[in-house]
């Protein structure tokens, strides 16, 4: 865990934090209902599925990616017991409020489809329950930082690849079990409301204080998925689960980048949020390691990591916002800086792999 060292927010951030909390609570979207669930269970019936898997996908695979999904649900106390903890340590209570009033009770109703379909596959209620126990009395080591920043990002991450992980099941349920792909659907949309609140929350942070974005790349870069470190025999397959489930890597990516962008919040910090992951993922950029280059974009200052920036856009293809500032640097002719751009440009697109700003999707 790291030290969360210089956590720190201004009135003003904690004022507008408080506001969006507000906001949520007042319109937290549909729940699921777990009680209206049990009732359909029947039409959670998905044998028919089993039939229909993708080339390559055994009926083994797609029972580890339920039991992923239903366990890694299940332990929603231990997650919003360390979001609790972060919340009372940094004293943030628009945090404490969101974890314990939104998130919590609304995490806690999506177990149930997962565990009605496995019913359904032959797999005992007393069985399930035994496993989700055994699950929920592990105990969890949360992979990164506690500061209500490392949290919210940690948050986005989190969300963001568990909407994927509700999304693939959706898919591949759907042409046999369009029930049980509507369930699966529905709680892909909490995960993705989840996302973006949790960027909201974060973007607000960095925006009040710049400097947080260090408290952001460290989370990035240590971030684990929970189901890896609560339910490894399962967590341990989920990419070789998702090649065979057809999942959209590029995707993946453009999606992760988007993300970061909108917390970074203009091209400049974006472009100085990713030139720190790629740098502390020891990333070279030509012959040069990327530690160097970030000194000699110290130097030139804001410009030169908005063109990183704006590059990163373009590569991941994210339109990018038409209304910032595209000046250079005032020592540098026009003519110049536009070379200067194009080369960066260059660089970027032919050197940076996609796992040197995400890691190992
Ligand atoms: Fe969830
Ligand atoms: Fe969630």
């Amino acid at each position: 865990m790291s030290a969360s060292v210089g956590f720190h927010l201004p009135p003003r951030a904690v004022s507008r934090l408080d506001t969006l909390v507000d906001g949520i609570e007042a319109n937290p979207g549909p729940l699921l209902n777990p009680a209206a669930l049990r009732e359909a269970s029947e039409d959670l019936d998905i044998r028919n599925a089993i039939e229909q898997l993708p080339d390559g996908m055994s009926l083994e695979d797609f029972v580890g990616i339920l039991k992923l999904a239903m366990l890694t649900e299940c332990a929603t106390d231990s997650y919003s017991a360390v979001f609790q903890d972060g919340a009372e340590r940094f004293d943030s209570p628009w945090l404490a409020r969101f974890n314990e009033r939104i998130w919590t009770p609304d995490e806690h109703t999506h177990y149930t489809p997962y565990k009605l379909m496995l019913q359904s596959l032959g797999y005992s209620e007393e069985e399930l329950d035994r496993e989700m126990r055994e699950v929920q009395e592990r105990n969890y080591e949360h992979c990164c930082g506690r500061s209500p920043v490392e949290l919210t990002t940690y948050g986005i991450i989190q969300e963001y690849l568990t909407d994927n992980w509700h999304g693939m099941i959706s898919t591949l349920l759907k042409p046999s079990a369009p029930y049980a792909a509507k369930c699966a659907s529905m709680v892909k949309r909490r995960e993705t409301l989840h996302t973006t609140w949790y960027r909201e929350m974060t973007a607000i942070q960095v925006e009040e204080n710049p400097e947080m974005l260090h408290l952001v790349a460290d989370t990035v870069l240590t971030f684990q998925m929970p189901g890896t470190r609560l339910v490894p025999e399962f967590g341990s397959r989920s990419l070789e689960w998702m090649s065979k489930a057809n999942v959209d890597f590029p995707r993946v990516a453009r999606d992760f980048v988007r993300n970061f962008q909108q917390v970074a919040g203009t091209m400049k910090r974006a472009g100085q949020l990713f030139v720190e992951l790629a740098a502390r993922r020891s990333v070279k950029l030509g012959p040069m390691p990327l530690s160097a280059a970030r000194r000699v974009l110290d130097r030139i200052g804001g410009p030169g990591y908005g063109l990183i920036g704006e590059a990163l856009m373009d590569k991941f293809g994210i339109p990018r916002p038409t209304t910032e500032s595209r000046t250079g640097p005032i020592s540098l002719p026009p003519r110049m800086y536009e070379a200067f751009r194009a080369r960066v440009r260059g660089m970027i697109i032919q050197r940076i792999e996609t796992a040197a700003i995400i890691g190992e999707v």
